[in-house]
């Protein structure tokens, strides 16, 4: 499957799930002196989860293209050392502004994964937000994952850095459930598809899909002090890299190996050729 036929299935899957399918956001947000470049496919309806805007829809997916070189989301640092990264890459994502909260998030990505790409349940791991002080440990994510079919040994649980999101040092935030496979070749051993690579060095397994369940919006309240404070409706913002979907789908190691950069690697090699 070429990734311009994965982005389409998927923008098709939630189309069919009542999503209104739009554009992707220009690189330059607009209005906004908290990010340099889009660094999310959520970015564009960042007034809509704020409760300062009202659209016409309350389910939205997109293909938004980011740029992640600075700020709080940093790929620059990873590129060249994993097989993963790029400061450029494609999210597809599906939205609820008040509408589904994660009971249906984990469904759909469930779905999606499992029955329309037909991934093998066997190596995926999915990880849960452990809660601190300020936030409380997402023990309803962990039995929705176990209600839609994940093993309950394959749900793991993380802190802040990997399971609370947010888009900037403001804005709107809240815990996440990523979704991670595994690449290595055996995923029947229990001691080679194994929990320590889940967050951990290399590539052996890598993040897919992040599922944001969006509940506040984080302001500073003097410098350098912040609060989080509830959104006006629960929401759902999610994000699924395309080239690393590209990369499972096409059982490649590396995503600039996929259709989608393969290309442009090897354009760029004759050019400096000649
Ligand atoms: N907004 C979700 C993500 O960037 O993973």
């Amino acid at each position: 499957m070429t990734g311009n036929e994965i982005r389409r299935k998927f923008l098709e899957y939630f189309e069919k799930n009542g999503h209104k399918v739009v554009h992707s956001a220009p690189l330059l947000p607009a209005n906004d002196p908290t990010l340099l470049f889009t660094n999310a496919g959520m970015n564009q309806f960042k007034d809509v989860f704020l409760g300062n805007e009202k659209r016409d829809y309350v389910r939205a997916a997109s293909s938004q293209k980011c740029i992640r070189a600075g700020g709080k989301h940093n790929d620059l640092d990873e590129v060249g050392k994993t097989a993963r990264h790029q400061t450029f890459f494609e999210m597809l994502g599906n939205f609820s502004f008040g509408d589904y909260f994660k009971e249906d998030a984990i469904n759909f990505a469930w779905d999606f994964l499992v029955n329309e790409m037909k991934l093998d349940v066997n190596r995926l791991w999915f990880t849960v937000f452990e809660g601190d002080g300020e936030v409380p440990a997402d023990t309803e994510a962990r039995e929705l994952w176990i209600k839609a079919g994940a093993r309950p040994e394959r749900i793991l649980p993380f802190g802040r850095k990997d399971n609370f999101w947010q888009m900037a040092e403001t804005g709107p935030c809240g815990p996440n459930s990523e979704i991670n496979y595994y690449l290595g070749d055996e995923p029947e051993n229990p001691e080679k598809n194994h929990p320590k690579w889940v967050n951990g060095e290399g590539d052996t397994t890598m993040e897919i899909w992040n599922l944001v369940f969006m509940q506040y919006n984080r302001i500073e309240t003097a410098p350098g002090h912040y609060k989080l404070e509830p959104l006006p409706a629960p929401s759902v913002d999610t994000g699924l890299g395309l080239e690393r979907m590209t990369l499972v789908m096409q059982g490649v190691s590396s995503n600039y190996d996929t259709d989608l950069l393969r290309p442009i690697v090897e354009f760029t090699a004759e050019l400096s050729q000649g």
